[in-house]
């Protein structure tokens, strides 16, 4: 859609490359129900519009995180719930933007480049189901622009799947 347009990816703004995201995302979600599939497409479509670090998403199991579909190097595979950024915004069911991960007590290290982070509970009636976690190799590199849009896609992901 952007190419027909002539216009190159990066000259967009941040808010219009996700509103493009949005209805990429919409239309993944519409033909399928299979929790996995939609978190692994997600993660895809945010990884490479976005040119993020790592996208990807942690799924509570038996009291854990456990390490769910990814795009970018290897991560932990378990988290306790309360510890690290993404076991935080599972206890608080809240999202967390980190401006600088050496700043935040507990901060768990999966990757020594990773700079900033913003984790967004998924949660359905009052559970959380997973969470999803996006770091960058750039300080300060989440606001509210990024909350609002993520917050948006975690809901559809939630709506859209059997969880
Ligand atoms: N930094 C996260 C751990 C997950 S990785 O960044 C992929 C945390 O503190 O919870």
């Amino acid at each position: 859609m952007v190419e027909e347009l002539n216009i190159p990816l990066h000259h967009m703004s941040k808010e219009a490359k996700y509103q493009m995201l949005l209805s990429q995302i919409q239309s993944l979600l519409e033909g399928e129900r299979d929790m996995i599939a939609n978190l692994s497409n997600i993660a895809s479509v945010l990884k490479y519009g976005l040119n993020f670090f790592w996208v990807g998403f942690y799924i509570v199991k038996d009291q854990q995180l456990i390490l769910g579909p990814f795009q970018g190097p290897v991560a932990c595979t378990r988290i306790e719930k309360g510890k690290g950024v993404c076991g935080k915004a599972w206890l608080n069911q809240k999202t967390i933007i980190v401006p600088d991960v050496n700043s935040f007590p507990g901060h768990i290290t999966c990757n020594a480049a990773s700079k900033s982070e913003i984790v967004v509970p998924g949660i359905s009636g009052k559970k959380v189901i997973f969470v999803l976690d996006i770091d960058s190799t750039e300080l300060n590199a989440f606001d509210e622009i990024d909350s609002g849009y993520l917050e948006k896609i975690v809901s559809m992901l939630i709506d859209y799947s059997d969880c």
